[in-house]
């Protein structure tokens, strides 16, 4: 039997040795008392990439976004998010749950929403209405198969945001990904968001941490929430070091990580599946099956036997992402498997 290849997600990667070794030297301190040098280096070195004021290192994306939507609202307000958005459908119900917010989902495409639909969904001041408070967008997207959010349109966002003092809160979990595709510096992206939300654990191959970015007032608030939700952590320097590894050596290679999951997608294509090849910009492709009749459950079950494996999203779509643990062999490897499964 070949080796596993697994592109169920981009999560799935283990530390490198080199990445263990600056974990096992890190120097630490409690960082619940702001006294963990190796945290404080991160926090700054990020505030420094993202130009912005302050940063809060957080244990997950899902903790960064529902801290950033706790900070940024209160009960009873609104926020205007995509469709396929994670925050919308993978966070537990948390907006409802932990800020007591409603969600106004706006149907994007590729996870991409204008700033006309979000015009024409601004609650006016009256009484009968929530509050339209937040825009949240993501980028890259997930469910979107790792598309960008074009900066222009993000622009336009702002503009409408700032003449109905709305908030923009970016989920950035991949947004380094974003800025290899484009050249764009992670600045440029941050700049019209009050808060970004940046994780380590996905494509840059660290095993745990997120990362908020915004003003020095909104990392203060943020700050508290951190507690309230238990995610204040002690010696975290060890993790952090991890992330600083990360910053340093594992950026640059993303262009490797879409380059592969580009090949991917186009012989995906080639064999029959439907694949939105103008959104297989980054490193994830979704591929749609329904034209070859057969269920994406019994491809990924098939596939899985052949050694590969991929995330079942619906009952027609599966997701390939590619990642830090693979390498050219690997993707070669799992074409030779689709084809065989496919053909
Ligand atoms: C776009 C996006 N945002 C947020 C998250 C949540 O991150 P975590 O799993 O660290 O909570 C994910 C996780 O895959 C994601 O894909």
């Amino acid at each position: 039997m070949n080796p596993i290849i697994d592109l169920r997600s981009d999560t799935i990667t283990k530390p490198t040795p080199q990445m263990r070794q600056a974990m096992a030297d890190a120097t630490v301190g409690d960082d619940v008392f702001g006294e963990d040098p190796t945290v404080n280096q991160l926090q700054k070195k990020v505030i420094k990439l993202c130009g912005k004021e302050a940063a809060l290192f957080v244990p997950s994306g899902t903790m960064s976004n529902q801290i950033a939507i706790n900070a940024h609202t209160q009960p009873g307000d609104e926020v205007i998010c995509d469709y396929g958005s994670h925050i919308f459908n993978y966070e537990g119900g948390g907006p409802a749950l932990l800020s007591g917010v409603q969600v106004h989902p706006l149907q994007g495409q590729r996870g991409v929403i204008t700033a006309e639909q979000i015009k024409a969904v601004i609650r006016p001041a009256d009484h009968h209405y929530a509050k339209s408070k937040l825009i949240e967008l993501e980028n890259t997207h997930n469910r979107a198969g790792g598309a960008i959010f074009p900066l222009d349109e993000i622009l336009k966002i702002k503009k409408l945001a700032d003449k109905h003092q709305l908030k923009m809160h970016l989920d950035g979990a991949r947004l380094w990904n974003a800025h290899i595709a484009t050249g764009i510096s992670m600045a440029a992206w941050c700049d019209p968001f009050d808060s970004i939300s940046l994780c380590f654990s996905k494509g840059l191959g660290a095993p745990i941490g997120s990362i908020l970015v915004g003003s020095s007032e909104f990392i203060d608030c943020a700050h508290r929430y951190r507690k309230i939700y238990g995610g204040g952590m002690r010696q975290v320097g060890i993790i952090a070091a991890a992330a600083l590894y990360a910053l340093d050596h594992h950026i640059e290679r993303l262009k490797d990580d879409h380059k592969r999951a580009y090949q991917l997608a186009l012989k995906l294509s080639d064999l029959g599946a439907t694949v939105d090849l103008d959104a297989a910009q980054t490193n994830i492709v979704i591929a749609d099956f329904t034209k070859m009749g057969r269920s994406a459950q019994e491809i990924s079950s098939d596939l899985e036997k052949m050694g590969l494996l991929a995330l079942a999203i619906s009952p027609t779509r599966i997701r390939f992402v590619t990642h830090l643990d693979l390498n050219d062999e690997h993707i070669s490897n799992a074409m030779t498997i689709l084809e065989k499964v496919l053909s």
